[in-house]
């Protein structure tokens, strides 16, 4: 009985984990098309865009890391978003390029 209280807890938890990934991919991509605009300047194929200012990001496929470095402090003719995006907006588009890319 204990036994089935703790697996349900643990599938519960797994499925709340799930839910808040696919959220933060989904805020991601609206960020990357709409309030970040990086589809002005980045080929990514999940978002459907085919610019070629910045690198294609299907190419470089950063990890999130990287994607938060550059969005934060610009690189180049690419802005730095600072005060234009949250954090936690940055965060999400971060996840977002890092997931698509590999696809
Ligand atoms: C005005 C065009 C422009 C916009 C908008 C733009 N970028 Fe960029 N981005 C560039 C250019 C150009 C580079 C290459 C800079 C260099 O290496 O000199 C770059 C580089 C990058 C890199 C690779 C940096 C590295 O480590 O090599 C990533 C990741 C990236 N951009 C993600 C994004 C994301 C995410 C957004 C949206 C929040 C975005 N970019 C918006 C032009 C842009």
């Amino acid at each position: 009985m204990k036994k089935n209280i703790i697996i349900s807890i643990f599938f519960l938890f797994l499925k709340i984990n799930f839910a808040t990934s696919d959220d933060k991919f989904l805020l991601g991509k609206d960020i990357f098309l709409n309030a970040g605009n990086c589809s002005a300047c980045h080929s990514l194929q999940d978002a459907g865009s085919a610019a070629n200012v910045g690198p294609n990001l299907n190419e470089i496929k950063p990890d999130i890391g990287r994607v938060i470095i550059s969005v934060t402090n610009g690189a180049g003719v690419m802005p730095s978003y600072l005060g234009i995006l949250s954090q936690e907006e940055i965060e999400a588009v971060a996840y977002y390029v890092a997931e698509a890319s590999v696809n």
